[in-house]
């Protein structure tokens, strides 16, 4: 069993994704942490956003250690920001391509897998067996961000949160390798008036149970 979870930025497809996969015990791979793990990579070699070497880059996918996926230093948004742009060259994603199949394929308990990213239903596993497509407006997603960013004591305002947003959205939208949208046959949640993840988590079991009963 294959669940594809696509979405844009702090539309709540990771929470929904983790929790789609405890509640079957399925095994989760979150996608853009790979991005984000590549793109760590490239900062700390000193690369920046205006300087990015398309060699280096696909070197730091193929040879990527996994163990960079689990750590904090990936979820900034400036390596948030980068893995977008990194994300956006066809040969990167090319080499994360075989690593995301191969988990889809054969998952630790070998009972399913649920991947979240931005092209999972529509490139990297088309014939998942479900797929979610989750959004929400860009103001509700920004104001998401900021208050997680202030949780965390950063320091940021909101104004700038919004404008990062809309820059990757639109990257991530409109580039011409693999854009984010929604796979013909994906469900789209629509998460801006939904802050309890337990309604969306409902919704989306509910359609599980549509597509493949016996899941339940
Ligand atoms: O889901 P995220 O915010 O951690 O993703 C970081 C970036 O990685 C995102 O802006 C675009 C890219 N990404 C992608 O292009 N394809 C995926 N399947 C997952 C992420």
């Amino acid at each position: 069993m294959i669940i594809a979870i696509d979405g844009s930025a702090a539309s709540g497809k990771g929470t929904l994704a983790k929790r789609v996969a405890a509640e079957f015990g399925y095994d989760y791979l979150d996608t853009g942490a790979l991005y984000r793990a590549v793109a760590l990579r490239l900062l700390n070699a000193g690369a920046n956003s205006n300087k990015i070497d398309e060699k280096q880059a696909v070197n730091a996918a193929s040879t990527l250690n996994l163990l960079l996926t689990q750590t904090a230093e990936i979820r900034t948004d400036k390596v948030a920001a980068l893995a977008s742009i990194v994300a956006a060259i066809g040969p990167v994603r090319a080499e994360l391509l075989a690593l995301q199949r191969a988990f889809a394929a054969a998952p630790p308990s070998g009972r399913g897998a649920v991947l979240d990213g931005r092209d999972i239903g529509t490139i990297v596993l088309p014939d998942a067996n479900v797929k979610f497509f989750i959004d929400a407006d860009l103001d509700i997603r920004a104001e998401r961000r900021t208050k997680e960013l202030l949780q965390a004591e950063q320091s940021v305002m909101f104004r700038d949160v919004l404008a990062d947003m809309k820059a990757r959205d639109d990257r991530d939208r409109t580039r011409s390798v693999a854009p984010l949208k929604a796979a013909d046959d994906a469900i789209t949640i629509d998460t801006s008036k939904m802050d309890a993840s337990a309604v969306v988590l409902a919704l989306a079991l509910s359609h599980i149970d549509r597509v493949c009963p016996s899941e339940q």
